[in-house]
């Protein structure tokens, strides 16, 4: 099971080592300090992951052969960019279930798909007096913008405790949606892995005649998705956690409340008409695409998406939990006492997100001293400050997984933090 055993390492759902084949990035050797070359383990996918060839290849096709503005040139090249860009609108839709295409609107990521309901809905709909309701484990995407909502209209802020087994504490939710407008949470924390009660809340907001509104950053990448089912209003994420690139998100919203909501930015490519009065807005998704929009990343997306459906997202989510298991399992038996790993005990529970806390040890030293092996973690408040004081923490180390991760990375991890713990001699 260990590098110190030398038996072969259980396999999971998916084969690590055929999918980084389609890598590049991950072909890579970093050298050591002891002079060792080694390859690269990526285990940082919670912040943003790697993409295949094939996503890198669609983007190249739009820069080499039709890249042009979308939605005006007339001439091939600018209707085959056109084509990709609302061919990767349809392929999301697909991908989430979206009702409609139009439903689905493309942003500079998930913060600023968040930031758009919380000054669009937000300000025509709250005032003084309105509660908008979050959870203790919210990254800062879904926390500040509603905080700036608050300090401008005087929205009050309501907090969902988190238990020391890393859960939401539903015990006063009915107390807490009491009079709330919205109820925006995460459907995957970030730092613990936890998957929330998606279903259980929104029902809890319809319940309270608030709308719901996901932040759903790190499960789409993870676990199939179906905005129908969840039964949301709003639903964000990004595309560089799912293997597309970086400068895009996806919000999602009911087209009522979309139609109903003012623009969030003004420009080009979201008017009817504008005069020296004023402008009228375009039909959405247009009103809120303001700008020439991210039209390759629209391609890669697609792509991405293309990838993750051949593999499917069932397989996607069974190789996480069996690759968290034997995570879980070899890192307590490996360092017993000396790691904390935050979060459910359930593998079933969470997503391939491990948090740890090396006894003693600091978590920039550990990432640092796992860098010297070629191991890639995240050190820090991980964007949750308020989560982080729950524990009583500065900061955790963080390893997370994808489909290109396998039981051998995590034995590098498990040999790393051994190396980690026995360099600071606890
Ligand atoms: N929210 C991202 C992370 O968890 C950036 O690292």
């Amino acid at each position: 099971m260990t590098a110190a055993d030398d038996s072969p390492s259980p396999k999971t759902a998916l084969d690590g080592t055929a999918i980084r084949a389609d890598f590049p990035i991950l072909h890579q050797m970093q050298t050591g300090a002891d002079g060792e070359e080694r390859r690269v383990v990526f285990l940082d996918s919670a912040a943003s992951s790697q993409r295949p060839q094939q996503v890198i290849d669609a983007m190249d096709e739009i820069y080499t052969h039709s890249y042009a503005n979308v939605h005006r040139g007339v001439y091939q090249i600018a209707e085959r960019a056109t084509n990709a860009y609302e061919g990767a609108r349809t392929k999301v839709a697909s991908f989430i279930n979206a009702p409609s295409a139009n439903e689905v609107i493309f942003t500079k990521n998930a913060t600023e798909a968040i930031n758009l309901v919380a000054a669009s809905w937000g300000r025509a709909n709250l005032g003084p007096g309105d509660a908008v309701v979050l959870t203790m484990m919210e990254h800062h995407a879904n926390i500040v913008p509603w905080q700036m909502l608050a300090a401008e209209k005087g929205v009050e802020i309501r907090w969902i405790p988190v238990t020391d087994d890393g859960q939401l504490d539903l015990s006063e939710l009915d107390t807490l949606l009491d009079g709330a407008k919205m109820l925006a949470f995460t459907s995957m924390s970030n730092v613990l892995g936890t998957l929330t009660p998606v279903k259980e809340l929104v029902a809890a907001a319809h319940r309270h005649g608030a709308l719901a509104l996901v932040d759903a950053c790190q499960s789409v990448p993870h676990l199939p998705t179906d905005v129908v089912d969840m039964d949301a209003d709003f639903v964000a994420f990004s595309a560089h956690k799912m293997m597309g690139p970086s400068g895009l998100g996806v919000l999602w919203g009911r087209m009522e409340l979309l139609d109903a909501m003012p623009p969030f930015l003004g420009g080009g490519g979201m008017i009817l008409n504008v005069t020296t009065e004023g402008f009228t807005t375009d039909a959405v998704p247009a009103k809120f695409e303001a700008g020439t929009p991210p039209i390759a990343e629209a391609a890669g997306l697609s792509a991405a998406i293309d990838y993750l459906e051949n593999i499917g997202m069932d397989e996607v989510r069974r190789h996480e939990v069996e690759l968290t298991a034997y995570a879980m399992r070899t890192l307590t038996e490996r360092l017993g006492d000396d790691i904390r790993i935050f979060g459910p005990a359930e593998p079933a529970a969470r997503g391939g997100v491990l948090s740890i806390e090396l006894r003693d040890v600091h978590a920039h030293d550990v990432s640092q001293i796992l860098d010297e092996k070629a191991v890639c973690i995240r050190p820090g408040h991980h964007c949750a400050k308020p989560l982080m004081r729950h524990y009583g923490v500065a900061a955790t180390a963080r390893a997370s997984f994808y489909i290109y991760n396998d039981t051998d990375d995590v034995d590098a991890l498990a040999d790393a933090l051994v190396a980690a713990r026995d360099f600071f001699a606890l």
